[in-house]
């Protein structure tokens, strides 16, 4: 094996599509899963790779430093790619504290691990390690936006939920490791991802499980909050061009440039449904529901991805339309996947099989 990659997180959404396109692309790299398990990480989400020699699973918890030593001494990873994460927003504003010990503590545990296992004494601040520590972060990081203007690389962190504020916080921390003690490291900050295997608190599937089930949709405040989609393995995809290509202490911005505010993503989602489960047209779109705003809910976000364009030759593959109507065929032809994560019967089944550390 040429190269040993710690994956954190690759049991959840984007972790699982990013470990995917690694072991089918890199079958000289091993690729070792690190995933706590929490009600986002499910293992059926990577069925299909496995059993796949270039692969394995290790079930634990980044916040536990002492376990994340021993793992980088028992692997001796050559580098990290790191998306393990408490994700969802509104679960962070009834317990923040939850999100500073997996975000921030989490992150550092992993930082200072890999500062021990790569960074030796005689490593001076301006020789950088080659072993490279990558940071998956969100465009939720620099605030929210007016009517217009993008999020670039240069905006200035503003960060308002508990959430955002976790995520700046660990860029923040993988950010002072370079600089201080001269870690290899690239940062990005996504937009909104949508796709197979997400978990239905989001958005998308949380709708898509409604309006298959013929109950509400929950739009929050009037609906007008604008958010930029992205196709989850394009997200993968640019993420495998950075890790590989990216300058040492770089940031890369990634989004669609596919702006929607979320009432007019909803009511495409219910035509589309509406074709799809063979119901009279409008007849999804009467499940549409205003509740409560979300405390402090941003209203757009917006991502210039000319950056990563334009140095690293990336972009969507997909248009929205296509992607969502992709994703929505997914979700009504894994039917078992959506009744297994509403139900919670995938964690009691996974989480037996893994009862070892390592
Ligand atoms: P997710 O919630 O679907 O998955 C997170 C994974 O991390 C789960 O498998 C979970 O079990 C694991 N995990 C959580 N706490 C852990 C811990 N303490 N130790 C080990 N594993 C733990 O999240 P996602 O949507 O796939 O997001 C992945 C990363 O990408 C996150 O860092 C998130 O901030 C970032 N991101 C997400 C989006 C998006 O739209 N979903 C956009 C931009 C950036
Ligand atoms: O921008 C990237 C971020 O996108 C990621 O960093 C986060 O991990 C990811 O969860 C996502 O955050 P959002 O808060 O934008 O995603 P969510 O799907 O929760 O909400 C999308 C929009 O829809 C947001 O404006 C809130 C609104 N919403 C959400 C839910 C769950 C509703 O109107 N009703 C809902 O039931």
């Amino acid at each position: 094996m040429s190269k040993t990659i710690l994956v954190t997180g690759g049991a959840g959404f984007i972790g699982s599509h990013l470990v995917r396109l690694l072991v089918n692309k890199y079958i000289d790299y091993k690729i070792i899963n690190l995933d706590k398990l929490t009600y986002a990480g499910n293992l059926a989400n990577l069925k299909d790779i496995e059993n796949k020699p270039n692969y394995e699973f290790v079930k634990g918890d980044i916040v536990d430093a002492t376990f994340i030593n021993e793992l980088f001494t028992k692997y001796k990873f050559d580098s990290v790619i790191h998306l393990a994460a408490e994700s969802h927003v509104d679960k962070s504003i009834s317990n923040p504290l939850e999100f500073v010990m997996t975000n921030v503590i989490g992150t550092v545990n992993l930082l200072n691990a890999a500062k021990v296992s790569w960074v030796k004494p005689t490593t001076k601040n301006e020789q950088l390690t080659t072993n490279r520590f990558y940071h998956v972060s969100t465009d939720e990081v620099y605030g929210s936006l007016g009517e217009t203007g993008l999020f670039t690389e240069s905006t200035s962190y503003d960060p308002h939920s508990p959430y955002s504020a976790s995520k700046a916080s660990s860029d923040h921390f993988v950010r002072a490791y370079h600089d201080t003690y001269g870690l290899d490291i690239v940062i990005s900050n996504c937009s909104n991802n949508y796709g197979s295997c997400h978990f239905p608190e989001k958005l998308i599937p949380l709708s898509i499980y409604n309006i298959k089930n013929n109950k509400a949709i929950p739009i929050y405040g009037k609906g007008e909050n604008i958010r930029d989609w992205l196709f989850v393995e394009d997200h993968a995809r640019a993420i495998d061009v950075i890790f590989h290509n990216a300058k040492s202490g770089s940031t890369y911005n990634i989004g669609g440039h596919n702006e929607w505010t979320n009432i007019d993503l909803i009511r495409l989602l219910c035509n589309i449904m509406d074709k799809k489960l063979n119901r009279v047209e409008g007849t999804s779109a009467q499940l549409i529901t205003y509740v409560k705003d979300r405390a402090g809910h941003d209203l757009r976000y917006a991502i210039d991805s000319s950056k990563l364009q334009n140095d690293l030759a990336w972009k969507p593959s997909l248009q929205f339309e296509e992607g969502l109507e992709k994703t929505v065929d997914w979700y009504l032809s894994n039917e078992e996947w959506l009744n297994n994560v509403t139900s919670g019967d995938y964690q009691k089944y996974y989480q037996e099989q893994y009862v070892k550390r390592f």
